[in-house]
Formats: C-alpha cells, sequence, structure tokens
C-alpha cells in the first residue's frame, strides 16, 4: 500500500471510528466498531451524562452507567427481571425454551442454581487446584520448547476447556467441538447468531439426550438423574443448565487468562509480583476490573422505576453496563490506571446480586495458578507484537483472538 493509500485508509477509519457522544443516543453493543480502546471514552460520556442513558438502537434500551447504580440493579432481581432479557437486542429468540439459569428468575432461578453450583463452590476447590497445577506445568513445559508462543491458544484456551471437559464428561473431540461452536456462536453478528446458537443448542441437545441414556460418573451425568425437592429436571431444563458450563464458563475464563498475561507482562507489574508474590490475587482482580470478559447483561423492568430521576417504565429493555461500572471514577480512583495493588476493588466483572457468576471460584483458581506458574517458570515472558482484540461480541462480550508472545 502506497502512503496516500495508507493516509487515505487511515481517514476512512477515523471517520467510521465511534466518537465518545455515540454512547449518548446511539449505545448499540453489537456495534463491531466498539473495541477495547474506544469503549472507555463512550462509558465516560455516558457516565457524565447520567446515571441512566436512552440508546435508541436496537429497538431501545436503557443503559445504567454508573457504579452504584449498576450493582444496586443488579440486586434488585424483582424490579430488574432476568427473565426475557438475555444479550441486548437479542430478546426475541424464538423456537427455544427459555431455560438457561441467567435468564430464569426465582423460584425457577433458585432451583437450578442449587443443583448447579454444587460442583464448584468455594469449599470445593481443592478437588480442582492439583489438576489445573498439574495442566499449567504440561502446558509451560511445551511453551519451553517452543520459545516462541500464542498466549490464547497455547496457555489460555486449554486450561478451561480441560476444567470443564472434567466437570461435565467431555472427551477430547467433545471438547474440541465445544470450543468451535462457541467460537462460531460468540463471534456471530446479530444476523447470524440465531443460526450459530441453533447449531450450538443441537450440540447440548445431542450431548444431554446421551447422557440421560448412558450416564457415566461425571457431573453433568449425576444432574441429569438428580432431584430437587423431589424433581428431576426435564430435558430443556438439563439443555439449559449445560448451557451454562458450555458457554459461560469458556470464553469468559479463557479471556480473563489472556487479559491477565497482557497485564502481567508490563515492567512494573512484574517488578511488584516480584517484589511480593502475593500481590498475585490482586493483579488478577485489577485486571477483571480493568478488562472485564463481560461488559454488559441485560435485564427487563417489571414495574415503573425511577433511577437518578430518569422514569424507565416497566416492560422496557436495561443494559446493566458492568464494565462501565468497573471504570466510574466516583467508585475507583485513576479508573484508566492499572494498580496491580488497587485495594479495595469491589469490581462487577462477576456481576452481583443472586445471578453474581457460579464459576467465579474456579476462574479465580485457574487464573491465579497462571500468573503464579508462568512468572516461576518464564519471569521475563514477553509480548512480541500487539494483541489482536476481538472488539466487542455478541453484544456483551470483549476478548482476545492471538497475543504473540515469547520467552528468553
Ligand atoms: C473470568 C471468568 C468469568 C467471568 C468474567 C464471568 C462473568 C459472569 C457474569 C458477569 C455473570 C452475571 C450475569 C448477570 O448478571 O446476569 C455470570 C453469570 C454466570 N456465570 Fe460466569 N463468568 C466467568 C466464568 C464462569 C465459569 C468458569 C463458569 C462455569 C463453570 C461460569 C458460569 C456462569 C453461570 C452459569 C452464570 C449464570 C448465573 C446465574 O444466572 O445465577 N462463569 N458470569
Amino acid at each position: 500500500m502506497t502512503n496516500s493509500e495508507a493516509r487515505a485508509l487511515s481517514a476512512i477509519e477515523s471517520k467510521t471510528d465511534l466518537q465518545p457522544d455515540w454512547g449518548l443516543s446511539q449505545f448499540d453493543p453489537w456495534d463491531r466498531r466498539i473495541t477495547e480502546t474506544n469503549i472507555w471514552p463512550i462509558y465516560r460520556a455516558m457516565r457524565e451524562a447520567g446515571p441512566v442513558v436512552h440508546s435508541d438502537a436496537l429497538g431501545g434500551f436503557w443503559s445504567i452507567t454508573r457504579y452504584q447504580e449498576v450493582r444496586a440493579a443488579a440486586l434488585d432481581h424483582r424490579n430488574f427481571s432476568s427473565d426475557h432479557a438475555l444479550e441486548i437486542g437479542k430478546q426475541n429468540w424464538t423456537g427455544r425454551p427459555r431455560t438457561r439459569l441467567i435468564e430464569t428468575d426465582p423460584p425457577e432461578h433458585t432451583r437450578q442454581r442449587k443443583a448447579m453450583q454444587a460442583p464448584i463452590l468455594q469449599k470445593r476447590m481443592g478437588e480442582f487446584s492439583d489438576g489445573i497445577r498439574t495442566s499449567v506445568k504440561e502446558l509451560l513445559g511445551r511453551i519451553a520448547e517452543l520459545k516462541e508462543f500464542d498466549i490464547v491458544t497455547d496457555l489460555a484456551e486449554p486450561i478451561p476447556q480441560e476444567v470443564l471437559g472434567q466437570i461435565l464428561g467431555f472427551d477430547l473431540e467433545t471438547r474440541r467441538r465445544n470450543r468451535e461452536l462457541v467460537r462460531r456462536f460468540v463471534h456471530a453478528d446479530l444476523a447470524t447468531s440465531e443460526d450459530a446458537h441453533a447449531d450450538f443448542w443441537a450440540f447440548l441437545i445431542e450431548t444431554i439426550q446421551d447422557r440421560l441414556r448412558h450416564p457415566g460418573d461425571d457431573f453433568l451425568s449425576q444432574l441429569c438423574m438428580s432431584e430437587v425437592e423431589g424433581q428431576r429436571f426435564s430435558e430443556s431444563e438439563l439443555v439449559g443448565m449445560l448451557h451454562g458450563f458450555a458457554l459461560a464458563g469458556h470464553h469468559t475464563a479463557i479471556d480473563g487468562i489472556s487479559s491477565l498475561l497482557i497485564h502481567a507482562s508490563k515492567d512494573d507489574v512484574k517488578a511488584a509480583y516480584i517484589a511480593d508474590p502475593s500481590i498475585g490475587t490482586q493483579i488478577v482482580e485489577e485486571t477483571l476490573r480493568c478488562d472485564p470478559p463481560i461488559h454488559l447483561e441485560g435485564r427487563t423492568t417489571t414495574t415503573d422505576m425511577v433511577i437518578g430521576g430518569v422514569a424507565i417504565p416497566a416492560g422496557e429493555s436495561v443494559a446493566l453496563l458492568y464494565g462501565s461500572a468497573n471504570h466510574d471514577d466516583s467508585f475507583f480512583p485513576s479508573p484508566e490506571e492499572f494498580q496491580p495493588t488497587r485495594s479495595p476493588n469491589q469490581h462487577l466483572s462477576f456481576g452481583y446480586g443472586i445471578h453474581m457468576c457460579i464459576g467465579l471460584h474456579l476462574a479465580r483458581l485457574e487464573m491465579n495458578t497462571i500468573l503464579d506458574e508462568m512468572f516461576k517458570w518464564f519471569p521475563s515472558y514477553r509480548l512480541t507484537g500487539p494483541p489482536v482484540g476481538t472488539g466487542m461480541v455478541f453484544g456483551h462480550h470483549m476478548g482476545w483472538e492471538s497475543i504473540p508472545a515469547a520467552i528468553e
């Protein structure tokens, strides 16, 4: 490309780049122009405009922008229902029962959550810690031979897949298929997401039907056979529950680990860790605050509400902007700075209230173990090129395609 062509291209790109005031009336989380760089000034403009901002996109919806209001709404599941509201703009999916934990309200939610969280409660993390550490060491052993590697594919992807594979009784081929379907699904746009979702859903149905016919000794089989309050789960409930593990437990953790290893490659973060390895957990939390894998979740108001003087009628779609809340400077001083020892750090990256992530202990264990072993094995690892981000995908999720890195 000649210099003048490059200049012309950059002029076009800057025209199509999103300006912060776009967020004030047109915010559309499905817009593929949203990147890990331009989203923060957009959120800032939205927060400055008020705790609630209306968007005309996707048929019209409201965004809650500031920390205190986001947290209060996440806690208020009676007035902010999760039924009907999933990713903003996707409420009209047809032909699929709404049985995913994340899109149910009590009492269905309470019943499902009790069963689903059983194997991954905090007190059970000891059952995973040795296995995760062994897998991480195996991966690092391979990286020792490679010298140059990709943080996403060589380190971040395999661990959540392996852990979920164990819980769900997935063999290697099923893990690979799950990953492929999830990747296609979360990278789909609003127009193609329904087809991508249908394929993923078909895989989930097939898996549940197989477990119902041939139960094994994995947790998914136990779930299929279990009773809560004297009742077995229906096939469609089981499919919804499997969805929670196979999707929600997958790409989020991959992106959390990837972001962690980007931040940890910076000299000041390395120096802080080497001086005091006990700050590892704080580095993990600061990564989750700064670069949340999930930027927002949807709700529907069940009653007329007034938030920060703005009236939101009943039956409206509302986005809880967890990502924006994490960068609210009325709650987090200098929110755009990565502070390895930030404390307190009550970020909302796992949500809040009854829908708070059930996999948070597992995700934290995976991230902390990888950080610990990475610094033991390769304290001088470095990035060899700019990380390639996904931008905002699937209307709420932000992660990484590739992060080239090397060891000495
Ligand atoms: C860094 C990793 C992760 C992040 C950032 C994350 C983020 C979130 C967020 C923000 C929510 C709240 C949704 C809402 O407010 O409606 C959530 C819920 C959920 N997460 Fe995670 N998650 C992660 C890892 C996991 C893992 C490892 C699993 C499973 C093994 C998992 C399974 C779920 C499920 C099933 C829900 C629904 C909970 C409910 O509705 O009661 N997540 N997650």
